[in-house]
């Protein structure tokens, strides 16, 4: 059986008794409204350690003025079914005032630069200060052996690692695969928002980012790859933030320079905004 903690003090004793009886723990952070795909990272977790926690917190510190903060899926009870039946020991569910005492607007802010300013960063201002201010207290709050990240927030998973090394956590981070329906679209809560007829279409982003790795195998130079990918998206009907390669760290590559790459996309599909990735080289 799961069980839902809500309060610091109660997720505190859990796990200090889990460390008593010499148990490892794991943390999964999620927002919640879960499938398949946060499902494999708990699964994942139960590979890497004796307990699982997995955090369901909608984030308000990570949205946009204009974003979907107050329309995002909330979905607890059926999270914390489907947590249970993968293997999940524990749900941490704290409420706006047990994450920011002080208020959002008076938090520690916790900010990572560089790899939280480009992509992601870019067109979503502030974005990854929030993530980072979210995660940084929530490894505090349960101070887990190792913690689980999907790829398919690539960036996300590299500003993490980033602040783990710079702050010092003790803690292993572990990156989940990404996980697709069956026609190639990266499953996602904001897949909810998209239409029938857009949900055929969205599954053209990893078309398009399998298209780019073989456009890169064949020797096109990274700009004509880009800049054809972005005329594909559009040509699909979306509305292209970008699409591009990097390297691991998202640094530009040069041309002809082999190693491990990622292809990146974000698009807009009606008012649905997508991001996916995928990994190629090396
Ligand atoms: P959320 O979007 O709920 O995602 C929680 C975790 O699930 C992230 O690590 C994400 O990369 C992973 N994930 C989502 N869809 C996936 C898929 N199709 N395959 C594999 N992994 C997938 O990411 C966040 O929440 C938040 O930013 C958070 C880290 C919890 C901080 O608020």
């Amino acid at each position: 059986m799961i069980e839902t903690i809500t309060d610091l003090a109660a997720l505190r004793a859990r796990v200090a008794q889990w460390r008593r009886e010499g148990l490892r723990v794991a943390l999964v952070p999620t927002m919640g409204n879960l499938h398949e795909g946060h499902y494999s990272l708990v699964r994942l977790a139960r590979q890497h350690a004796d307990r699982v926690i997995t955090s369901v917190f909608v984030n308000p510190t990570q949205f946009g003025p204009n974003e979907d903060f107050s329309r995002y899926p909330r979905t607890p009870e059926a999270d914390a079914l489907g947590l249970g039946a993968a293997g999940c020991d524990v749900m941490w569910l704290p409420t706006v005032e047990t994450m920011y005492p002080y208020g959002v607007e008076a938090t520690v802010r916790v900010q990572v630069p560089g790899v939280s300013t480009t992509l992601e960063g870019a067109h979503r201002p502030g974005h990854f200060d929030g993530v980072a201010t979210v995660v940084s207290r929530l490894f505090n709050q349960v101070q887990p052996d190792v913690a689980v990240f999907g790829r398919k927030d690539y960036q996300q998973l590299a500003v993490i690692r980033y602040m783990v090394r710079d702050l010092a956590f003790a803690i292993e981070l572990v990156g989940a695969d990404i996980v697709r329906e069956g026609n190639g679209l990266a499953m996602s809560s904001r897949n909810q928002y998209l239409s029938a007829d857009e949900r055929g279409t969205a599954a053209a982003i990893h078309r398009c980012l399998l298209a780019m790795r073989d456009a890169i195998a064949a020797g096109t130079p990274r700009a004509a790859v880009e800049a054809e990918a972005v005329k594909r998206l559009e040509a699909d009907g979306f509305v292209p933030d970008y699409a591009v390669v990097r390297r691991p760290d998202l640094t530009e590559p040069a041309d002809g320079e082999g190693g491990p790459r990622v292809a990146l996309i974000a698009a807009r599909l009606g008012r649905t905004r997508l991001i996916d990735n995928l990994e190629f080289g090396g």
